[in-house]
């Protein structure tokens, strides 16, 4: 039987590809080895965005047809929205008990939280038990394997810690789970900070061509080179670091024109430019069917629901029984 993997997205704008090359490329390609459950984190996301919630909705949709149309298989995998599994708050509450409040105050990802959200009151009660949800979400499962970035490792480990706690007060039923880190480079955002919503610096999966064209233009390149007679420094360009991800054919190419100045940065940016709305196009193709039959993803997260719910029942008997619930 295979190992079960669950991983998730908050539900709080259009994806982009910081998410198809940090996360859903690997997701894919996980599907072959894995049971994977695939869930859309709508209560994480209120947790940020409960001032304003009128857009969570959408997004759950929106998100998950980029899903289905970059590779997610609803028939061999589960897909489903969070709030929809009920079970996933009993377990919470239950770890929420066992959960000293000391190991959440002093996990790094909420203190930088707190700092970095700063239009955002998240200073809140929910807010601070944001991992011993997710542990919830994974440990519901009992999955051994948890696809996420490098931001997230602080979470699986007291994900761990809330297993080993509860199955050294009750009994042994919980897995460790281990996180699974995507080997690709990370990507930066177009103006070299990390790509991210918040700094509007992203290209979504769903731009057009001409949006993707001007955005790449709009890219900073080698600050050094001016004319094109100037050699550039590819290492430190970010258009380069983008070749390497997306046209890795061309990236030595690439790397001697700009090093032996026989190509200018506009003309390297637009087949840049070219080269990813050519990779973009059947996602994009993908996405147009679906949005035309948005009655096929209700039923596709019904149908997940329930599959979920399936196993997370199982497990919440499991625990009521030997809590005396
Ligand atoms: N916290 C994750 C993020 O922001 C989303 C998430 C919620 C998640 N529950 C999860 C990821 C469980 C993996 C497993 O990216
Ligand atoms: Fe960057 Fe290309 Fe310009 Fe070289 S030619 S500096 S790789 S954009």
């Amino acid at each position: 039987m295979k190992e079960r993997l669950l991983s998730g997205m908050r539900p709080t704008g259009k994806l982009h590809l910081g998410h198809l090359i940090g996360a859903l490329n690997n997701w894919v390609k996980l599907q072959d080895e894995y049971l994977c459950l695939f869930m859309v984190a709508d209560w994480h996301a209120l947790m940020s965005e409960y001032q304003d919630p009128s857009h969570i909705r959408e997004y759950i949709v929106d998100n998950v047809i980029d899903w289905l149309s970059c590779g997610i298989d609803y028939q061999r995998s589960i897909i489903f929205v969070q709030s929809d599994v009920k079970e996933h708050l009993e377990l919470d509450m239950i770890f929420s008990c066992i959960t000293p409040l000391g190991w959440l105050a002093r996990c790094p990802t909420y203190k930088e939280q707190l700092k970095e959200l700063k239009d955002k009151d998240v200073n809140t009660y929910a807010f601070l038990g944001y991992p011993v949800l997710q542990a919830s979400d994974i440990l519901v499962y009992k999955a051994e394997a948890v696809p996420v970035g490098e931001d997230q490792l602080p979470h699986l480990e007291l994900t761990r810690e809330i297993a080993r706690r509860f199955n050294h007060l009750y009994k042994n039923i919980f897995p460790e789970p281990e996180a699974i880190l995507t080997s690709s480079p990370r990507l930066l955002g177009l103006d070299g900070r990390k790509m991210s919503k918040s700094y509007n610096n992203f290209i979504a999966l769903s731009d057009e061509e001409d949006l993707v064209r001007k955005k790449i233009v709009s890219m900073f390149t080698d600050p050094k080179r001016i004319r094109l007679k100037d050699p550039g420094h590819p290492k430190v360009c970010n258009v380069y670091s983008y070749y390497k991800i997306f046209d890795p054919q061309r990236q030595k190419e690439v790397y001697e024109r700009c090093t032996g100045a026989k190509v200018g940065c506009t003309e390297c940016k637009n087949s840049l430019a070219a080269a990813l709305i050519l990779m973009l196009k059947p996602i994009q193709e993908k996405r147009r069917l679906l949005l035309g039959d948005k009655d096929k993803i209700q039923d596709i997260l019904e149908e997940g629901a329930k599959s979920a719910s399936d196993i997370a029942a199982k497990t919440l008997k499991e625990i009521k029984e030997l809590l005396n619930l």
